[in-house]
């Protein structure tokens, strides 16, 4: 299935006010999964409250023991204080990396805002070497600004 053509499911699932948000969000993790190959690892990061650190929300794919991270470090860490998406081609080449599966050859993170402020995002493991385009991150801002009209 195409990027383009998740668009309209995603915004169903937004819209599904009879299940909860954490239930929204699993839904989202589970369709990107399931229908685009390169997507292994599909989950969700947010800010723990006051702290500076990130707490894993809900998620698809093998367990990881990084539940909490802490502002600046890793991939999830840096975009957490960059407010930048970060495009990772290849995840052996990071200095400031944290490895969950040696399986995974690259990642994705782009930041979600509720009023301008960075307060989550969503982070995609690939299995695939260098698999991430322009339209990834695209459609990815598109699933992050509509994830965030439920959080605000
Ligand atoms: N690789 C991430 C850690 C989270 S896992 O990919 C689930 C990072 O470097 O921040």
């Amino acid at each position: 299935m195409t990027l383009a053509a998740l668009k309209p499911q995603v915004e169903d699932i937004i819209k599904r006010n009879s299940i909860s948000i954490d239930e929204r969000l699993l839904a989202i993790c589970n369709l990107l999964e399931e229908n685009v190959p390169h997507y292994n690892w599909v989950g969700f990061y947010f800010k723990n409250g006051d702290k500076n650190e990130l707490k894993l929300g809900p998620y698809v794919g093998e367990p990881t023991d990084h539940t909490i991270i802490p502002f600046g470090k890793g991939i999830c860490g840096q975009v957490a204080v960059s407010n930048q998406n970060f495009v990772v081609p290849d995840v052996a080449a990071q200095d400031n990396y944290i490895a969950c599966s040696i399986t995974v050859k690259a990642e994705i993170v782009i930041p979600i805002f509720v009023n301008g402020k960075n307060i989550g995002q969503i982070d995609i493991d690939s299995n695939t070497p260098d698999p991430f385009t322009e339209e990834d991150e695209r459609f990815l801002e598109f699933v992050c600004s509509h994830v965030s009209t439920i959080l605000s």
